[in-house]
């Protein structure tokens, strides 16, 4: 039977979101039917529309950072009832796949299609203009409603407020992980945050609350640097190599324990500063992603070898959906993690393009559609 519903998809890349109509087929065994309360805005999703992230598919139907309410459940879906709320993760978790079984959740077998946008099968579930339309990570966020794998869903209480945990989804996850998981944060450490938008933000809060020392976060933007001061960034530069004088006076000439780098469009250059700025055997986290066709990482070698240097890739920030989901959600009712503070603006679904424009004039730490 399906349904109509409105989305925001990227037709042809290069190009931008466009608020388009979309026929989605009813959820299959195994899957639901979510009605959209918020998403937030990732860097990740203006990356298709760039085309620095190609994908297998246009058009794709963007947002991965979402959280909404189970309106219909697909047949043979048990532990699932409507009415359920939920957050979805832009990686799914099967359970019981080697990756999944190793504790890496994050590096599930089931991420093989997100960016083509299908089922495990190739096939999809939503149409535009009777053509197949993909979904970002299998789940298409910038929906009022969407079909998704109950694979990508954690149940939250009902009492959690979607339109502020929507951004566990990716942001929350990816940056405190990149910190407290990939970095391995300890207390006393001095680390460096490279960029603060809603990945580095949350990067900013897991050093703080790993317990580091010294949390130095490094953005071109005024108001970025503000805000990240306020969630627990003890200095703050606009530029890395201030932050890597800052850093080395800190630790007898050492450098940073970890840098980690966050920014919206990962250039070699920026990998290279980090590298300069961490000690002997110290790490850098590389989270943030450019063209992932051409960038490339260039470090001196010998600076690897001799100084013991560590380049750690971050996905999801290594976090486990079924484990840090829950645990981030309770951490934030707690009061231990910062999530209002962290939208900016909210946007309707209507003025997606707005909110990429003023992600680009770095006017958000996160933006997000309110639905
Ligand atoms: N690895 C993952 O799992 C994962 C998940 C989500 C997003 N990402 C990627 O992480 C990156 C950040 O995403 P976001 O949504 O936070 O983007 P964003 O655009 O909101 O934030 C990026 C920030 O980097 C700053 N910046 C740019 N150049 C800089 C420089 N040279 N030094 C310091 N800061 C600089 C910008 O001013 C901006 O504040 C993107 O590339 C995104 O695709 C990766
Ligand atoms: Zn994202
Ligand atoms: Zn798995």
């Amino acid at each position: 039977m399906g349904f109509t519903t409105r989305g925001a998809a990227v037709l042809s890349a290069p190009g931008q979101y466009e608020v388009v109509d979309i026929e989605f087929e009813d959820p299959g065994p195994g899957e639901l039917q979510i009605k959209m309360v918020a998403s937030g805005m990732c860097h990740s999703d203006d990356h298709i529309a760039t085309e620095d992230i190609p994908v297998g598919i246009y058009p794709m139907i963007g947002g991965h950072e979402g959280a909404g309410i189970v309106e219909k459940v697909g047949p043979g879906t048990p532990g699932w009832e409507e009415g359920d709320h939920v957050v979805m993760s832009f990686l799914p978790s099967c359970g019981k796949c080697e990756f999944c079984a190793m504790g890496m959740q994050n590096l599930c077998n089931l991420g093989a299609t997100l960016l083509v946008g299908s089922r495990q099968d190739g096939t999809f579930r939503a149409k535009i203009n009777g053509q197949d339309a993909g979904q970002m990570c299998g789940i298409s966020t910038f929906c009022e409603t969407t079909v998704v794998s109950a694979d990508s869903c954690v149940k939250v209480d009902k009492d959690v407020p979607l339109d502020k945990a929507c951004l566990i989804g990716c942001g929350v996850g990816t940056g405190f992980g990149s910190a407290v998981n990939s970095a391995n944060v300890g207390p006393g450490d001095t680390v460096i945050v490279m960029g603060i938008g809603g990945i580095g933000i949350n990067a900013v809060q897991g050093a703080a609350t790993a317990g580091a020392t010294n949390v130095i976060a490094v953005d071109p933007v005024a108001f970025k640097r503000e805000v990240a001061e306020s969630v627990g960034a003890t200095k703050s530069f606009d530029n890395m190599a201030d932050a890597t004088e800052y850093a080395q006076g800190l630790t007898n000439g050492q450098g940073a324990d970890s840098a980690i780098v966050t920014v919206g469009v990962l250039e070699d250059h920026h990998v290279a500063e980090a590298f300069t700025s961490i000690r002997k055997a110290g790490t850098v986290v590389v989270t943030g992603l450019g063209n992932i066709a051409t960038s490339t990482v260039t470090v001196p070698a010998g600076e690897l070898t001799l100084f013991q240097k560590r380049i750690q890739g971050s996905l999801f920030g290594e976090s486990a959906m079924f484990r840090d989901i829950p645990r981030m959600v309770s951490m934030y009712q707690n009061g231990q993690l910062k999530l209002d503070e962290l939208i900016t603006k909210t946007y309707t679904l209507d003025e997606v393009t707005q909110g990429y424009e003023d992600m680009h004039a770095g006017k958000n730490i996160r933006g997000v559609i309110v639905y």
